[in-house]
């Protein structure tokens, strides 16, 4: 199928924007790969798929989003676009700012975002700002400025970037023949879950799906404000994509929560890199650590007997693996090095 992007292709769906103004990268349609050596090792007896969204054109599920807000903004006549991130949202900005002929600005908290998403931002010539602050401190700078000066603000309390981060619930439901029994995600800001969850209820209410998922999210341990039902003033986790203390979406995704007879819990950085690997060593995918919080999540409830026999389980892998090798590497033996040696390789490869 000719790729369309997701405005395009689910404009039936979406709030209306006038042709011209669509700014795409042809993002969406993200594959939804079976998971089948996870699912024997960690929930035998379910289906276990991941939704890819670092295969979007940024490496993130933000893209979906952007696209809308970002196309909205050009339809009112915006020049520039601003938003607080701890990565993936800036890169989105930068790159559909670009693509739109705007300016985009970028707040992000000062050495806490991945190499890969600061280098999206910068190349694509976004202005970025870094704040002696976290995540929540310029989400609150940004705010401010967008009420009062003259520039579209592109987080997702911006509504169009729920609006397009539906359509990948609207997917997974094309691709199952129906929505899952769960779907798993990791939450940071919310506005992810939220977006799922309107999602489904959206095709279900167009009859183009037959059930509602039981929205299942995981937040980390020190970084957890939903679970623990208080702001977190200084939020820490190795994922840094959802190192936040105040999520904008908070009652949403309470509200996902419970009208899906979901849950909200939380899981460890170490099981979060324990899942992380996982990914990566049984089926070949790489993911950023806040991806695998879902899977993380998976883990723990596969424990806990939680899954019925032969449910599918939808797990959101939210940004591509590549925007965080430094973990990757901090995660994994170092090469060993030799002589350019045949005798010496063959040794070490134990032939
Ligand atoms: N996973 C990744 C890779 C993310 O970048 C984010 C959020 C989330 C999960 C959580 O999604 O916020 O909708 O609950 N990243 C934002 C950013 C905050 O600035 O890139 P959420």
């Amino acid at each position: 199928m000719h790729r369309k992007g997701i405005i395009l292709r689910y404009r039936d769906l979406l709030p209306a924007v006038p042709e011209e103004c669509v700014v795409t990268l042809l993002e969406g349609n993200t594959p939804l790969v079976p998971a089948q050596n996870l699912a024997r090792s960690i929930a035998p007896g379910t289906e276990i798929y991941l939704k890819c969204e670092g295969l979007n054109p940024t490496g993130s599920f933000k893209d979906r989003g952007m696209t809308m807000a970002v196309s909205v903004a050009k339809a009112e006549g915006a020049d520039s676009v601003i938003c607080a991130s701890t990565g993936n949202t800036s890169a989105s900005a930068a790159a559909y700012a670009a693509r739109a002929g705007m300016k985009a600005f970028v707040l992000i908290p000062e050495g806490k975002i991945a190499h890969g998403k600061l280098s999206q931002a910068m190349i694509h010539g976004a202005q970025v700002i870094q704040i002696l602050g976290n995540f929540d401190d310029a989400l609150g700078l940004v705010r401010e400025i967008s009420e009062k000066y003259p520039v579209t603000l592109v987080n997702s309390v911006n509504p169009y970037r729920i609006e397009g981060q539906k359509t990948a619930a609207f997917e997974v439901c094309d691709a199952l023949g129906d929505a899952p029994d769960c779907h798993v995600l990791p939450v940071g800001n919310a506005g992810n879950i939220t977006a799922y969850w309107a999602g489904y209820k959206a095709y279900h209410a167009a009859g183009r799906s037959k059930r509602l998922p039981r929205m299942l999210g995981w937040q980390a341990e020190g970084a957890a404000p939903i679970v623990r039902g208080h702001p977190i003033r200084k939020p820490e986790t190795v994922a840094t994509a959802i190192r936040i203390g105040n999520p904008a979406s908070w009652k949403q995704a309470e509200a996902a929560r419970d009208e899906s007879g979901g849950l909200i819990r939380m899981v460890s950085d170490a099981e979060i890199l324990e899942a992380y690997k996982l990914i990566a060593e049984s089926e070949g995918i790489f993911c950023e650590p806040a991806s695998a919080a879902s899977v993380a999540g998976v883990i723990k409830l596969g424990k806990e007997s939680f899954f019925r026999k032969g449910e599918r389980i939808v797990c959101t892998l939210t940004g591509h693996g590549l925007k965080d090798p430094d973990n990757a590497i901090a995660q994994s033996d170092d090469p060993v090095t030799i002589p350019s040696d045949m005798a010496e390789a063959l040794k070490i490869l134990g032939f």
